[in-house]
């Protein structure tokens, strides 16, 4: 057990885990997973489509010629891992994966020390707002090649930054090299039918309790994640829209008629 872990309060790596099924979460974490699950039932369903997303939006990089990542706001290793989907395609990709939550890393540790490659793939604990830190600690692990294009994920982390998530972003957008591409997902309320709208409130008001209190963001201020890197098709879009038929997406086929219901949009975009 990590020595600085904090289980006063519900932490968002820890309710995700749950969310998803995992175990690596305390009491403390399932009641507020559970009050959750009150006011937006589909919470669930809502941690897998994002889950989806990122498995078809890895994919698709992969397909691109991307073979390393860098996956900030990892979270707890669960189904579906960047490590692994990249080397379903391409048996040589690396990754390294990036988390603030104590429990993450220590879980992701482990994963890696049983499952993984030391000289391709890694975990460090760093705090996304902190570019230098991350930026430094990734490279001084010489599982990615500066030179090489990256894959850069940012998917379901930036909605629990405040202050500052544009700024630092664009940060690492510089420190990409062309070629690289950029993953985003993030909550929102744009567009989102009334009666949701309401029950997104609610989650966020609740969210105020955890660790990191979330927020959503309109339209235009997540495209403005990607700065003047090409957004590839099709674009800023609910996860479920979102390139649905790559790739197995159970839980996404649930939201296609009502994507926005979803409440998550997402992208990604490349580096000219
Ligand atoms: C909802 S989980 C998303 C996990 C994974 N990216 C996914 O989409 O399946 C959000 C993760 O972001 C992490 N996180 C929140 N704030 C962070 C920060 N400032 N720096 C690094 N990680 C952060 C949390 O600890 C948590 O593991």
């Amino acid at each position: 057990m990590p020595e600085d872990i904090d289980l006063d309060r519900p932490n968002p790596a820890r309710v995700y885990d749950w969310l998803l099924g995992g175990e690596a979460n305390w009491a403390v974490d399932r009641e507020f997973g559970e009050q959750i699950l009150q006011v937006t039932p589909h919470a669930r369903a809502g941690a897998m489509v994002n889950r989806e997303f990122l498995g078809r939006a890895v994919r698709y990089c992969v397909q691109q010629g991307i073979t390393q990542f860098l996956d900030i706001g990892s979270g707890v290793p669960t189904v579906g891992n960047v490590h692994e989907v990249a080397q379903s395609l391409a048996p040589d990709s690396r990754c390294v994966y990036v988390d603030n939550e104590p429990v993450a890393v220590a879980h992701s540790k482990i994963l890696l020390e049983r499952h993984g490659d030391p000289e391709r793939h890694a975990v460090l604990r760093g705090d996304l707002r902190d570019v230098r830190d991350v930026w430094k600690q990734a490279l001084g692990t010489g599982v990615l090649d500066p030179d090489r294009p990256v894959g850069l994920l940012m998917v379901a982390v930036l909605h629990f930054i405040d202050e500052g998530a544009h700024e630092a972003v664009a940060r690492y957008r510089e420190l990409l090299p062309a070629g690289s591409h950029l993953v985003v997902s993030h909550g929102s309320y744009d567009g989102v039918p009334a009666e949701q709208l309401a029950q997104l409130e609610r989650v966020i008001k609740q969210y105020q309790r955890s660790s990191a209190p979330a927020q959503g963001r309109s339209r235009d201020e997540v495209t403005a994640f990607f700065g003047d890197f090409d957004l590839v098709e099709p674009g800023v879009v609910w996860l479920p829209q979102w390139r649905p038929g790559e790739g197995e997406s159970k839980a996404t086929a649930q939201f296609l008629d009502n994507p926005s219901s979803s409440c998550v949009l997402g992208g990604v975009a490349r580096k000219a």
